[in-house]
């Protein structure tokens, strides 16, 4: 059986078992896994063998982080062994057709999600990404496997289930969200959390309460937690979602308090001010976009070097804008530490040996697994520099 054939078989049995209406056909694909840490000898024999039966993607495909930033690998730490291995696996996909954007933002962020409407059916592998795409683009994507994306990208549809059919993307719980709104990435991600952990009734949450704007850090954020700890794909709200429409009624409903929220994103600021935190910090989970860069920069403006190590991650698809460039480069001078194109979850460097700190829900949770790293949470890079003395004084 040759790799089309076997993508084909794979799908009828997910659509079997899956009760699917039929396949519906798909804009795009996105795979993910594709980390040589992942996929080990072999997953990239599997993925040698496809790309040397000249087999082929049939829709744009675009790539999940890879095990490394693949100019600067050797100053991120890898080893050279690894290093060619992760070469040997892009290789494989690009000769397959898969685009190399080594991103976990790229579906919702790149240049590709300008094309897509509301509606529109696609694959995608990278959970966070699924979920701020059904809720915040409106588009129609399960949570899918790494191979599963990959099959789909091959024959260009997907079993129709799940989030694809209006049935499944109704509410099923009324969240109602006390003030204070939720403020930043940390925040957002622990209310993401918080619903998650209701499980299966939090399938569709809708949530009430989270005001009229959100910045795209927060959306990322609560996306990234939402899919990590439970089962939700599309969370609807009001004046957010496009799908949102008026409040359910009739629905189970959970209330859940800003101030609490807001407390525990700031237990550990006295700590920071004693100086009793890691002296390393990491941000860019999911990726940082051209916005996170550019205030990043901004924060930075009166600091000449920075104290500790703080690792920034983010994407080539954001490095393309002039201004994360300048940002970038201005970060780099006062010795923050920046890779693309891969993210310290599925690579094997940095292992953050002496702890650090995240406002990353998602990563709080994937690091311990990956790295066995519990991080600290913490809202606001700022902690960390109190913690380095770097603010002494001001
Ligand atoms: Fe992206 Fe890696 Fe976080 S893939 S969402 S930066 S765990």
């Amino acid at each position: 059986m040759d790799g089309k054939e076997l993508a084909e078989k794979v799908l009828v049995a997910l659509a079997e078992a899956k009760d699917a209406e039929g396949s519906v056909r798909i804009k795009n694909a996105h795979v993910s896994g594709i980390s040589y840490m992942n996929l080990g000898d072999y997953g990239l024999t599997f993925l040698e063998e496809l790309s040397d039966q000249g087999i082929k993607v049939a829709v744009p495909t675009s790539s999940n982080p890879c095990g490394m930033d693949r100019e600067l690998w050797n100053e991120q730490g890898v080893s050279k062994d690894f290093a060619e291995k992760q070469a040997r696996v892009n290789a494989a996909l690009e000769a397959m057709g898969v685009t190399p954007t080594y991103s976990c933002t790229f579906p919702y962020e790149g240049s590709w999600s300008s094309s897509l409407s509301r509606g529109d059916h696609v694959a995608w592998a990278e959970s966070s990404a699924v979920v701020f795409g059904n809720s915040i683009l409106g588009i129609r994507t399960n949570r899918e496997g790494g191979p599963s994306a990959l099959f789909s990208a091959i024959t260009g549809m997907t079993p129709n289930y799940g989030m694809h059919e209006d049935k499944n993307r109704e509410p099923t719980l009324l969240v109602r969200v006390e003030p204070p709104v939720p403020r930043g990435p940390l925040e957002w991600g622990l209310l993401g959390k918080k619903i998650a952990s209701i499980g299966e009734k939090a399938r569709v949450p809708y949530i009430d309460g989270l005001g009229k704007i959100a910045t795209k850090g927060e959306l990322k954020a609560i996306s990234a937690a939402l899919a990590t700890f439970g089962p939700t794909d599309l969370f609807l709200a009001p004046r957010l979602t496009p799908e949102a429409g008026a409040k359910p009624v009739g629905l189970d409903e959970i209330v859940i308090d800003g101030e609490e929220l807001e407390e525990s994103a700031r237990r550990d600021v006295e700590l920071a001010i004693k100086g009793d935190l890691p002296k390393a910090y990491f941000l860019g989970c999911p990726q940082y976009g051209v916005e996170d860069l550019v205030y990043l920069a901004r924060l930075f403006l009166n600091i000449e070097r920075i104290k500790g190590e703080i690792y920034v991650f983010t994407s080539a698809h954001a490095l393309s804008d002039p201004e994360a460039r300048e940002a970038v480069a201005s970060l780099r001078a006062k010795g923050v530490k920046i890779f693309k194109d891969t993210c310290p979850v599925f690579s094997p460097s940095p292992k953050f040996e002496k702890g650090v700190l995240t406002d990353s829900v998602k990563s709080s949770y994937y690091l311990p697994q990956s790295k066995g790293v519990k991080p600290s949470l913490e809202p606001t890079v700022v902690a960390f520099m109190l913690a380095n003395g770097e603010l002494e004084g001001e």
